[in-house]
């Protein structure tokens, strides 16, 4: 059984001092990576990793993979790996910002598609995998995203790699934002293609990019995220758009973050910059602001069937549960039909925002339901983590490499479903770990 060896934060000074040297604890994903480039071992990578999870996880410096019992709604009970007791937690995890995953309206549609169709769909799409759910699903993001046509693909990763990686081929060039998710990424890698990249954001390194490819042979594709998912800041859409426009390039965004959160109506990045179908490519998933899983692209018609045929991701996995689909589309209507969610998480935003930047957190430049509190080192970070956890609040804890050296994180995701106690609570203990761990020194 492993001992929590548990760092007691009245007398926390030296204890804090000794482990920050202790280089086990400092050790980072990263380090696994430059071990396995010098082993010709397969598994002496796994050996290390899994000791080094152990090692961490004694110190309560590995919080990941929490079991919760419960829903994850504002609140979950938790499983506290150590002595398996549970606990209830403020919940700052979820990546459900609206709340929909545990709508009632949404619960019963998918009851009722359970009772109708089974648990799953048996087959891929092509084969007898598609149904009228997935049909009226299709048709209704066609609309929300004011595009000719649309496909389901089992998951948001999934999307992103099958339809890059069927549309590029080696003779083109992907052109991405350097924060760009994986699922981009290894899109961009499946294909072949050539890859240019821009600093974040940032429309001078875009045009220079640009202007770099601009006489190479091939297709340019440019993908950006209407919301990125480490910073919450939002993509110059309007300004990325006239950009590619004027290069010759085709744009793709996407809006895993940006669905359900940005424009008047919730509707993503083309509501918020009046772009509506104006963007070739437009990329979703089910599992954030929808609050279930699944994925989808928006396109041209033509664009659409080919994707269909030839996009391994969708050809060759089967389709999402009819009941999965159901909900997603009744999630779709609640977030037209009660724009309260909307409202509301747009408050607890512009409230938690305000209040951790009045007192000096660092957060980024973040404007959405995403909120990067910045702790800048490693050990810190997982300390803080660690204090939050002991203290009921459950906040993911996102260290390098996963983000920039010295830009070590904790990610809070907001919610329409955090009442302001909620929330006061979490900038209480925060405010508490600052003195504790004399965060906002600079
Ligand atoms: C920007 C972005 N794209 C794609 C994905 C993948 O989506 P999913 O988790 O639905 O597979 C994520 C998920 O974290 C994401 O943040």
């Amino acid at each position: 059984m492993v001992q929590r060896q548990s760092v007691v934060m009245n007398k926390s000074t030296n204890t804090i001092g000794n482990l920050k040297h202790d280089e086990k604890l400092r050790k980072t994903l990263a380090d696994f990576v430059i071990q396995r480039r010098n082993s010709s071992d397969l598994f002496s990578l796994c050996d290390d990793l899994y000791e080094s999870i152990e090692y961490k996880s004694s110190h309560g410096h590995h919080l990941y993979g929490r079991v919760l019992v419960s829903s994850n709604a504002n609140y979950a009970l938790v499983e506290d790996s150590l002595n398996g007791s549970t606990k209830e937690m403020i919940m700052m995890g979820s990546n459900s910002y609206l709340g929909l995953h545990v709508h009632p309206r949404v619960i019963n549609a998918a009851k009722e598609a359970l009772e109708k169709y089974g648990i799953g769909a048996g087959s891929p799409p092509l084969f007898s995998g598609y149904y009228d759910v997935h049909r009226e699903l299709e048709s209704n993001l066609s609309k929300l995203k004011a595009t000719e046509d649309t496909i389901i693909y089992p998951s948001g990763y999934a999307t992103n790699v099958g339809v890059i990686s069927a549309l590029l081929g080696k003779n083109d060039t992907l052109i991405l934002d350097k924060l760009s998710h994986a699922s981009i990424i290894d899109g961009g890698l499946l294909s072949r293609a050539k890859f240019a990249t821009f600093r974040h954001n940032d429309m001078e390194s875009l045009e220079r990019t640009l202007k770099k490819v601009q006489n190479d042979n091939g297709d340019k594709l440019v993908v950006v995220e209407g919301v990125y998912s480490m910073d919450g800041d939002i993509a110059p859409l309007d300004k990325i758009h006239a950009l590619v426009k004027k290069y010759n390039c085709k744009l793709m965004i996407d809006e895993a973050h940006a669905t359900g959160v940005l424009g008047k109506t919730g509707k993503g990045s083309l509501e918020h910059f009046n772009l509506e179908g104006k963007v070739d490519l437009v990329m979703g998933t089910f599992s954030k602001a929808l609050g279930g899983i699944g994925g989808y692209i928006c396109a041209k018609k033509e664009v659409i069937r080919y994707l269909r045929y030839y996009s391994h991701a969708y050809f060759f996995a089967a389709s999402l549960p009819p009941m999965q689909v159901a909900a997603q589309n009744e999630a779709l209507q609640v977030l037209l039909e009660e724009p309260q969610w909307h409202k509301q998480l747009w408050e607890n935003i512009e409230f938690f925002h305000t209040e951790l930047r009045s007192r000096g957190f660092n957060l980024e430049n973040s404007q959405t339901a995403i909120t990067p509190v910045v702790i800048g080192d490693t050990f810190l970070a997982q300390e803080v983590t660690k204090f939050l956890y002991e203290n009921g609040v459950f906040v993911n804890c996102v260290p390098y490499p996963a983000v920039p050296r010295s830009k070590d994180r904790l990610r809070f995701s907001l919610s329409a479903l955090h009442t302001k106690e909620n929330l006061s609570r979490v900038i209480e203990l925060l405010t508490k770990a600052a003195k504790i761990f004399n965060l906002l020194r600079n």
